[in-house]
């Protein structure tokens, strides 16, 4: 069907985890970190979905928000009168084709806001490469539609992609260790509120130093899983796991005094 749209440079779904150790990190906590994909022979749409379904399952951490029905829309069944994402896509902003919906939707999700919903989801561009985001893409697509994406497409993410990818998958931010850059860096702020700042899909930074120790604080950066903050149950999951990699020692004991200050 769509088979030829694809001949593109190709896929080695094998696979290499991307962690730069950085020579002081942080001892490793297990975590699930999206793996990489690399293009370099012919990929087949169903590649391209099987590794969009993986990662919409999984490491991409969707379905703590999308496996609900209730937080955000179902994806893949029906959404109000509307159908699965695939039918539905090409419907909501005018002007824009179902993949340039779907892409957008991935990397700026603030452009259009699905109606009855909050402004909450987190920018794909910052924890996925172009290649992984647009295998979600083709995913979505297969969910009622047909699948757009392009040789075009993944050549132009893995060429604009090099910056984007390093900067996204599990990189390290900027050598910085004032911490409320670091935050912005590290978009903390896509889910917790920082004064005037940022999104509550978390719990608020303000007065963080009042509910948990300097001990618990760095325990909840380091393996978010190991402790749920009451209240956000239904957001368990969300947090990348992956900071403890991403960050030296001396940038998480900043954040970390930083956060228990803030009593
Ligand atoms: C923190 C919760 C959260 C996470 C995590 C999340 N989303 Fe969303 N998403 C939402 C919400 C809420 C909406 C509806 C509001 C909006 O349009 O921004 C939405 C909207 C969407 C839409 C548009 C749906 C429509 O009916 O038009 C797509 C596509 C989408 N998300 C895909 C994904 C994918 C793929 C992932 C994983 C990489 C993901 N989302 C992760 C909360 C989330
Ligand atoms: C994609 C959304 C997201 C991002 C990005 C994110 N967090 Fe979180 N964080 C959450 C959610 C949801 C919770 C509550 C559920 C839980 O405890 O896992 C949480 C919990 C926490 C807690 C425990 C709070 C409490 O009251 O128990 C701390 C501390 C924290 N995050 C710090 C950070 C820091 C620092 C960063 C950036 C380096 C960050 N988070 C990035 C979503 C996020």
């Amino acid at each position: 069907m769509w088979g030829t749209n694809l001949r593109i440079l190709g896929v080695v779904l094998g696979t290499v985890a991307v962690y730069t150790l950085l020579a002081n990190a942080i001892p490793q906590v297990e975590s699930e970190v999206p793996e990489e994909l690399s293009f370099t022979g012919d990929v087949s749409p169903e590649q391209l979905i099987e590794a969009g379904e993986e990662l919409f399952n999984g490491a991409g951490g969707c379905t703590a928000c999308h496996g609900l029905g209730t937080r955000a829309p179902n994806l893949l069944t029906a959404q109000g009168s509307a159908g699965p994402i695939g039918a539905r896509c090409a419907q909501r902003v005018e002007g824009e084709d179902c993949k340039t919906y779907l892409h957008r939707s991935l990397v700026e999700p603030g452009a259009y806001v699905v109606e009855g919903f909050q402004p909450i989801m987190p920018d794909a561009s910052r924890t996925m490469s172009g290649a992984q985001i647009w295998s979600l893409v083709a995913f979505l697509e297969s969910q009622g539609g047909e699948v757009t994406v392009t040789a075009a497409d993944l050549q132009a993410a893995d060429a604009g992609g090099e910056a984007g990818a390093a900067a996204g998958a599990a990189a390290g931010p900027s050598a910085t260790t004032d911490p409320a850059e670091l935050i912005r860096e590290l978009q903390c702020v896509a889910c917790h509120k920082l004064g005037a700042e940022g999104q509550e899909v978390g719990p608020p930074f303000d007065g963080i130093g009042s509910r948990l120790s300097a001990e618990e604080i760095r325990a909840a950066i380091l393996d978010p899983a190991a402790s749920i903050a009451p209240g956000y149950e239904q957001f368990a999951g969300v947090m990348p796991p992956n900071f403890g990699s991403r960050l030296t020692a001396a940038q998480l004991e900043a954040i970390v005094a930083f956060l228990a200050a803030r009593k």
